[in-house]
């Protein structure tokens, strides 16, 4: 089986970035699982249904009509019944939903045979929530990301051009706080590390320097 590379940590602690340029780096494919969340959550907020209706939304999971597509130079293109949603999925309120229906063990086992689908050769580069934990356990490496709520906090709000006496700032540090608590309080996959990580606390460290490091662990 082709080698996989889990990413895990959570919100806004760069995740994304980091394994976006690492399987750059290493010609590999790239999962996006909060992508995948994302979509469940989308095809809801589109059509109405409960974003606790855990029979519904399992099904919804299980049979998303999604394409990714690689456009060059632009990265990825995501598809939803004929859709472009790509940049639909990224909107605040989807991303809220998302972190509901993440929380339903039904929406969680839907997803998994497709996520594991991305695992084909050279290797994968996978990012997520329960990478290392769940859904690829063999994985030949595991980095878990960390840093403090008020650092991702100041590191989205930057994103943004939002200023940290704000009443904005005040609100994504509050999403994340609570998204945090959403994560970890789950039933099924809380966010923890896999026993077997290793544990990158980027507090203090810049994209590069995290890149860096991980690519070391990959050398070795
Ligand atoms: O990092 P951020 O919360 O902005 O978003 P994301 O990585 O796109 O993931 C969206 C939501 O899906 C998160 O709030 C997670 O709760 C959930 N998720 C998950 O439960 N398991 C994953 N493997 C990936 C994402």
């Amino acid at each position: 089986q082709a080698p996989v590379i889990a990413i895990d940590g959570p919100s806004g602690v760069g995740k994304g970035t980091l394994a976006l340029s690492v399987s750059q780096a290493q010609q590999w494919h790239l999962l996006d699982s909060g992508a995948l969340y994302r979509l469940v959550a989308l095809s809801a907020l589109r059509r109405g249904t409960a974003l606790d209706d855990a029979r519904v939304l399992g099904e919804t999971a299980r049979h998303l009509p999604v394409r990714f597509e690689v456009v060059q130079d632009q990265g990825v293109r995501i598809d939803l019944d004929g859709d472009d949603v790509t940049r639909a999925i990224r909107e605040e309120s989807v991303g809220e939903a998302a972190s509901r229906v993440a929380t339903l063990p039904t929406v969680r086992a839907g997803l998994l045979d497709r996520q594991r689908d991305f695992q084909q050769a050279p290797g994968l580069v996978a990012d997520g929530r329960d990478m290392g934990t769940v859904v690829f356990p063999d994985a030949a490496l595991k980095v878990f990301l960390t840093a403090s709520a008020l650092v991702r906090a100041r590191r989205r709000a930057a994103q943004l051009s939002v200023s940290e006496d704000s009443a904005i700032f005040e609100r994504i540090y509050s999403d994340i706080i609570q998204r945090d608590e959403r994560d970890a309080t789950r039933a099924t996959a809380p966010l923890k590390p896999a026993d077997d990580a290793v544990i990158i606390d980027t507090s203090e460290l810049g994209i590069e320097q995290v890149f860096d490091r991980v690519m070391a662990l990959i050398a070795e």
